[in-house]
């Protein structure tokens, strides 16, 4: 049973297949109208979403599978005080995989744990969205034909924004790969990124205080929105400052060939007079998502080749058992009955196994 909670739980190889199949998708699209007859889907939203969902309910549509699901947790019995993995528990038995967005962090390495079905991260907290990263993928690879030697800006909410946590993870494993990271100042990567994925993988990284700074060098400007929704005080994040904005203006300071991507929704991050430049990506991207949502769709259940369905063995090697994870957006600490554990990293710190929050040993 193979599961997608983190997008470094596929390997170099695997992405380069789901990469394969979606464009393929792409070119003939009509081969796989039957794939998935059949198959159902369920897609549960207890957060807002309109791309990720409705991505993944057309991919399975046009792979003529079927979808069932809902969207906000008030239409699901955990607002009747259900247990996260008791909701997982039925629905396995009702679908042949699962796409989960959850507000809580860690809520889909929870869902993956009875193995009845693969379960899909399609966004948990502010921690990883797998899935976005793979449509973020998807486009670099059309747009560039490589992952290798590509100079990546980030601008926006570091902090809170899960696709840049994954996107960071999956670029991190290429070589060459270098970061230009442009945040205001209380949203900078959280720890748990910078230090496993960054500074223990030796990853070039370089700060610029403007996106202005930053466009001459870049290859891929990824923008991003402030995640208003998770802070604690709304104040904090009133106005987004000109420096964290990409305009038609500021685009003249870019490559010729550089590409523009945002997961979208975009607020006031990019303005509208950037979408006519040829280098303006995003809406693509959002129609890509749909593409290699059908190819991971298809990986999950036993469908591409060179895919491995044996899935990586969980080693129970450096762990600690009853240590409370500090981080209370954790689902260690949201949900009853979920047995607090950390690991030893890569980057020699012991980290909860669901949110990644270091946890100090002693
Ligand atoms: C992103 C998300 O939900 O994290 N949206 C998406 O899935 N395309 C980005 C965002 O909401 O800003």
């Amino acid at each position: 049973m193979r599961h997608l909670i983190n997008i470094l739980d596929l390997s170099v190889a695997e992405i380069e297949s789901l990469i394969e199949v979606a464009e393929n998708i792409i070119d003939c699209p009509d081969v796989y109208g039957n794939k998935c007859k059949n198959k159902i889907l369920a897609t549960l939203f207890f957060e807002p979403s309109t791309r990720t969902r409705l991505s993944f309910e057309s991919a399975m549509l046009s792979l003529g599978g079927q979808v069932i699901g809902f969207s906000g947790s008030d239409m699901s019995s955990i607002s009747k005080g259900e247990s996260l993995k008791d909701t997982i528990k039925i629905i396995a038995g009702y679908a042949d995989v699962i796409a989960m967005r959850h507000f809580v962090e860690g809520s889909a390495y929870i869902a993956k744990q009875d193995d009845d079905v693969p379960i899909i991260n399609a966004g948990d907290g502010a921690h990883f969205h797998p899935t976005q990263t793979l449509t973020d993928l998807l486009t670099i690879h059309r747009e560039k034909g490589t992952f290798e030697n590509l100079t990546i800006g980030i601008c926006g909410d570091l902090k809170y924004g899960r696709t840049v946590h994954s996107l960071i993870c999956a670029m991190s494993r290429y070589s060459g790969t270098k970061f230009v990271l442009v945040s205001p100042p209380n949203l900078n990567l959280p720890d748990f990124i910078q230090k496993q994925y960054i500074d223990a993988q030796h990853i070039e990284v370089k700060y610029a205080s403007s996106v202005e700074e930053a466009l001459p060098y870049v290859d891929i400007m990824y923008m991003t929105r402030i995640q208003r929704e998770r802070f604690e005080n709304v104040a904090e994040c009133e106005n987004l400052e000109e420096n964290y904005k990409l305009t038609a203006d500021k685009m003249k300071l870019a490559k010729d060939d550089m590409c523009v991507l945002h997961p979208l929704p975009r607020v006031d991050e990019i303005s509208v007079d950037v979408d006519d430049d040829k280098r303006a990506l995003y809406f693509r991207q959002a129609h890509d998502g749909k593409y290699i949502r059908m190819a991971l769709i298809m990986a999950m259940l036993g469908m591409i080749e060179g895919f491995d369905m044996q899935g990586d063995e969980e080693i129970e090697k450096d762990v600690i058992y009853g240590k409370k994870c500090t981080n209370l957006k954790c689902v260690s600490n949201v949900e009853t009955n979920i047995k607090h554990t950390a690991q030893l990293s890569e980057d020699g710190r012991y980290r909860c196994i669901y949110c990644d929050t270091e946890i100090n040993k002693v």
